[in-house]
């Protein structure tokens, strides 16, 4: 951790601690990006959007236990990944999204449907992405 001075850096362990739903991950570090559903969810059907890209397409998609190479962001290819394969059944939908930029930064929303139930909106996390440096650059954020 490249903090100085000793201080500034536990208010900004503090503040991390605080800021609920806002993931901040230095440049070229994983970005996980949390979601649940139940663990007994089954015919499941996950897509997780940015939609300040504004786009018809997403960061990942996967139907039926198949992700949809098709209709991921060219943005995200080969860089999300879920860590467990099981996760069909354990109802952890959340994804990595690997070797972040800073153009990475923005809302990112969980959506799923499963159990014959509509598709429905489980969470929307907030990713920072932090230019390499000490804390001075990041004690501003989460008053
Ligand atoms: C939503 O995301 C936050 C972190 O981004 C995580 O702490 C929380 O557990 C998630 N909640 C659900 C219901 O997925
Ligand atoms: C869900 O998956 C993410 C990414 O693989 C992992 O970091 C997290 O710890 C998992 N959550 C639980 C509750 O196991
Ligand atoms: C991470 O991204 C940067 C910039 O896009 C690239 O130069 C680098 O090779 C990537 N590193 C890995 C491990 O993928
Ligand atoms: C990052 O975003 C800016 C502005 O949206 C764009 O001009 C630039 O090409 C993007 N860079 C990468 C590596 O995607």
């Amino acid at each position: 951790f490249m903090c100085r001075p000793f201080l500034i850096c536990i208010l900004y362990l503090f503040k991390s601690a605080t800021c609920q739903k806002e993931v901040k991950v230095r440049q070229g570090e994983n970005a996980i990006l949390e979601c649940y559903g139940p663990s007994d969810a089954t015919e499941i059907m996950l897509r997780w959007t940015k939609p300040d890209l504004q786009t018809d397409n997403y960061v990942i998609y996967l139907k039926d236990g198949h992700f949809q190479k098709d209709l991921q962001n060219d943005l995200f290819k080969g860089r999300v990944e879920l860590k467990d394969s099981k996760w069909m059944t354990n109802g952890n939908f959340s994804v990595i999204l690997q070797n972040v930029t800073l153009n990475d930064s923005g809302t990112y929303e969980c959506y799923a449907a499963y159990n014959n139930q509509p598709v429905q909106i489980l969470n929307s996390t907030s990713l920072k992405v932090e230019e390499q440096g000490d804390c001075f650059l990041v004690v501003d954020v989460c008053f």
